[in-house]
């Protein structure tokens, strides 16, 4: 029986800071960000906007396709979570009408665990294969203004649904793993933005991917060549580069940067989106590309700290049938470009958390944060 990703839907935030303003006020070359991180701007939420809000509108335009009375399970990863005890994927069931016989949970280790979550999913599907699952990755990359992190923030949800029978890719059974406790990127639970060892973080991506992929290769009859695809975690898209070429290097064959070309132009436009990097990455593939029914996909997942995957997927034969490509144009047309002072003070303003009413610019978005009244949370739909 074929398992994994039926279906899948993704949203960004209201606002975006193009590169080019930060370099610019920075006084730094924009080709540092354009060419040497490979980025072009980043998606910043509005007051009333968070990773529910995010995955509130991905999952909204994913289950208008589908039967939410057989989703069984919610499973929400991220690490900008907005609540130390309850789930974030609780709030979906209010906001997007869920059933209430479902397991909603949220799950974390940096920007891996939407990998966890899938794999989770998919084991499940294979005890119960009538059931669907809702897998979210929803996050906002939020470095301190001035650090070395700042070009690479961002914000971004990707919802998935996981079944038997897939449309768009069969996750294949085998996975290369690799943990070890390094500290390149960390947040305490006092600091609304991450502690990063920048040089030690690159170090950190490169070594684990590399032990995953070896943990697979030892683990399963697959030679690097039987891979036709390659996506990536892009904390920013230079770093699949820096991969591939680390992974060419550690296993002697020549290999391509055509094998991620396509995978790369949404997380450009979005930054860092942590959880849902990769699978932003797996989106643009699958959009940019028409050839790639029947093919092998790699998916390197890495989340600092650390803890890497490497596994596989193959792409089902009518995938394009079920592709939305213009969902995604649409969700990056619509941002609206802030100033550099704007940008400042967006940034100042982050995380209230007692009595506050969010001012409402999201106008595109069909929910919203209203408010934090007695310390509780208020979303609505507009
Ligand atoms: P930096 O010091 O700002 O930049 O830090 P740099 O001086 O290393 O330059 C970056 C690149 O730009 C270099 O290219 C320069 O040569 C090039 P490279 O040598 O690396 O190929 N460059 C130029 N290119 C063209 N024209 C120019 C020019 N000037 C310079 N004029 C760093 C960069 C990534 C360290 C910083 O942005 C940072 O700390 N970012 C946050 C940490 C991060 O993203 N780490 C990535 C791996 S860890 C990870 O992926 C996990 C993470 O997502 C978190 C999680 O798991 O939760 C972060």
């Amino acid at each position: 029986m074929k398992i994994g990703i039926h279906d899948l839907e993704v949203a960004t935030t209201h606002y975006v800071l193009d590169l080019d303003t930060l370099a610019e006020r920075h006084g730094i070359d924009p080709k540092k960000f354009s060419i040497g991180l490979g980025q072009d701007a980043f998606s910043m939420p509005a007051p009333d906007e968070d990773i529910v809000t995010m995955a509130a509108e991905a999952a909204d335009t994913l289950l208008a396709r589908h039967d939410v009375s057989k989703i069984r399970q919610v499973l929400f990863a991220t690490e900008s979570s907005v609540d130390q005890s309850k789930a974030a994927g609780v709030y979906l069931h209010e906001l997007l009408g869920l059933p209430a016989n479902v397991r909603s949970v949220e799950l974390k280790q940096a920007c891996y665990s939407g990998t966890a979550a899938l794999q989770m999913a998919v084991n499940a599907i294979a005890r119960t294969p009538e059931e669907q699952i809702l897998v979210i990755t929803s996050d906002v990359a939020r470095y301190a203004l001035d650090t070395g992190g700042e070009p690479t923030q961002g914000a971004g949800a990707v919802a998935m649904l996981v079944t038997a029978n897939p449309n768009l890719v069969e996750i294949e059974p085998g996975s290369g793993f690799h943990t070890s406790d390094v500290n390149d990127f960390w947040r305490p639970n006092d600091s609304t933005t991450p502690y990063v060892d920048g040089q030690l973080s690159l170090d950190a991506y490169l070594t684990a991917t590399t032990a995953a992929w070896d943990d697979l290769a030892a683990r399963r009859d697959l030679s690097i060549d039987d891979v036709d695809k390659f996506l990536h975690h892009q904390p920013f898209t230079k770093m699949a580069r820096k991969q591939l070429a680390a992974l060419a290097e550690h296993t002697g064959h020549e290999l391509s940067d055509e094998l991620i070309e396509e995978s790369m132009s949404y997380n450009r436009a979005l930054g860092n989106t942590y959880t849902a990097s990769l699978y932003f990455a797996l989106t643009a593939q699958l959009h940019n590309n028409a050839d790639l029914a029947g093919k092998r996909l790699g998916f390197f997942s890495y989340g600092s700290g650390a803890v890497a995957e490497f596994f596989t997927g193959v792409v089902q034969e009518n995938y394009r049938d079920h592709i939305y490509p213009e969902h995604v144009a649409k969700q990056l047309e619509n941002r609206v470009e802030l100033t550099y002072d704007e940008y400042r003070t967006l940034h100042s303003d982050f995380a209230a958390t007692s009595e506050t009413y969010t001012t409402q610019p999201t106008t595109h978005a069909p929910f919203r944060l209203s408010g934090v009244t007695e310390f509780q949370r208020r979303y609505e739909a507009q």
